[in-house]
């Protein structure tokens, strides 16, 4: 084991996929776990195989398809999950079961009802157990960053007699600031030595995840867990890109220290996860947002074209950022088309593909300009599709002052059914006639339109979050180069996840 090598752990396919919205089926799983491998990951959490069947098939098979990285499942300290877990990732090379339990009072008392024994010897029995399926596991103390010390020490080392390799001090919740960081897992480090390798995860409630995964780093931690584009639970992770990209940029504070990264393929992964999960970081987001290398004012530009360096501390080339290139158009054949998927991340089957070039030959009629946004939203949209309760096959709209008409024709169980109705704005009367037809009623509670990439015909993406029948609100993605039918499709997408999710 290279003492200066940071091992890259990605969750998120598990962690990152607790983000309010970011749901992604198994196809889409697959794509990002194969991008993942292209940039060099050394450890993905593919999933928490107990949760579902269709979490349990997505670890399944990326366990299968994935080559030499480790693929990790997550399984709670109870035997069910473990089993899970251990069934799930069995075809793959090489595996990783992560177990956790909680061993902060507050989540012990409240949460386990649990006294700190009973804690210990959970964990220990788990890990045990999770030995019988593959003898690399990581044990986390989750909420370890409110944990008493000297309890942290104990389960530490009743964890490693157990067998576990690697331990995880998550901050669960947010709560540190580097210096503590920097304290805490100094201690635990010099207390572990070389008995396991020490792991940080932070969370970033309070905008310090990346400064506390850093801190640790110093600190002796030789893996560090987050997601890219920082998504995950609440305020989410610490953004991998942000982490590697410091510590190959400040090598006069990190060196020797390094990671496997392939840097180019960060914005590449960056954009295929947006465009998968339909979630963009904040423009201005570290690395990988819209802005993080435009410069706006006058002095800045002029720095930058006399010397890039004046204010820009990384090469956008470094992550793989080309500007937004005019790729393909109208006369492109299929294995130019090929060949730009691969170069995007795309990695389809030969049907995934040919319904792809279809779509893109579509656009490519009505847009002149096609550029690589396109082409990502354009594929993401394929491979989200699963088999669609109702899928829109026509709309008709016109509008004179606020109100407006909408007649749709929607396909259901192999039947085209057509309404119309009236509406305040058009999207009022797409939605109202939607739900007469599925005679499913929605309340919209939220509603976003962005163009992919740029020009007055670009494609429009809407999001949407609706609530039908007062359950849940479920979220729904819509891509057409006219707004009103991406409108419509997002609607619709949001319908058919309600009816996957309640009334299968
Ligand atoms: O935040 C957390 O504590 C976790 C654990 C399961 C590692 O995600
Ligand atoms: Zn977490």
């Amino acid at each position: 084991m290279d003492k200066n090598k940071i091992i890259i752990f990605d969750t998120t396919l598990r962690d990152g996929e607790q983000s309010p919205g970011a749901s992604m089926n198994t196809a889409e799983k697959l794509q990002i776990a194969l991008q993942l491998e292209r940039l060099g990951v050394d450890v993905m959490e593919a999933g928490f195989a107990a949760a579902s069947p269709g979490d349990f098939d997505a670890v399944n098979q990326i366990a299968k398809q994935a080559s030499n990285i480790t693929v990790c499942s997550l399984a709670r300290a109870v035997e069910r999950d473990i089993k899970a877990a251990g069934e799930a990732l069995a075809p793959a090379k090489n595996k990783r079961i992560h177990t956790f339990i909680a061993t902060s009072p507050i989540h012990m008392e409240y949460k386990l009802k649990m006294s700190p024994d009973e804690v210990i010897k959970r964990a220990v029995e788990s890990i045990k157990y999770a030995k019988t399926f593959c003898d690399d596991v990581e044990f986390s103390c989750e909420d370890a960053c409110r944990s008493e010390m000297s309890f942290l020490k104990e389960i530490c080392d009743a964890a490693i007699n157990a067998g576990a390799k690697t331990l995880n001090i998550p901050d669960t919740v947010g709560y540190l600031y580097p210096e503590e960081i920097t304290a805490r897992i100094s201690e635990i480090v010099k207390f572990v030595g070389d008995r396991a390798i020490i792991s940080v995860h932070n969370h970033n409630d309070l905008g310090m995840a990346t400064a506390n995964s850093l801190a640790a780093i110093k600190a002796g931690a030789r893996q560090v867990e987050g997601t890219i584009n920082g998504i995950g639970e609440r305020a989410g992770n610490a953004a991998l890109e942000e982490i590697v990209m410091a510590i190959k940029t400040r090598q006069d504070v990190f060196a020797p220290l390094y990671t496997d990264i392939i840097s180019k393929e960060i914005y590449p992964t960056s954009r295929l996860i947006a465009s998968i999960i339909g979630i963009e970081p904040q423009p201005n987001k570290a690395i990988v947002g819209k802005n993080a290398f435009a410069h706006e004012s006058g002095i800045h530009q002029d720095g930058v074209l006399k010397h890039k360096e004046t204010y820009e501390i990384i090469s956008a080339e470094s992550i793989g950022l080309e500007k937004n290139s005019l790729v393909l158009g109208k006369h492109s054949g299929r294995h130019a088309f090929k060949d730009k998927l691969a170069s995007l991340g795309f990695d389809l089957d030969s049907d995934a593909l040919n319904k792809a070039f279809e779509k893109f030959k579509e656009l490519a009629d009505k847009k002149k300009e096609i550029f690589d946004d396109d082409i990502r939203a354009l594929v993401a949209e394929e491979i989200t599709k699963i088999p669609q309760a109702y899928e829109i096959t026509a709309l008709l709209q016109s509008s004179g002052g606020s109100l407006a008409s909408a007649s749709i024709s929607i396909k259901h169980n192999d039947e085209i059914i057509s309404d119309s109705a009236l509406g305040n704005g058009t999207a009022d009367a797409i939605f109202k006639v939607v739900d007469r037809i599925s005679g499913i009623s929605g309340t919209l509670k939220d509603y976003k339109v962005a163009s992919v990439s740029q020009g007055k015909d670009a494609l429009a993406k809407v999001d949407v979050k609706v609530e039908f029948e007062g359950k849940t609100a479920v979220i729904g993605h819509g891509l057409d180069i006219d707004t009103m039918m991406a409108s419509a499709k997002a609607y619709v997408g949001a319908l058919n996840s309600y009816l996957r999710i309640h009334k299968n």
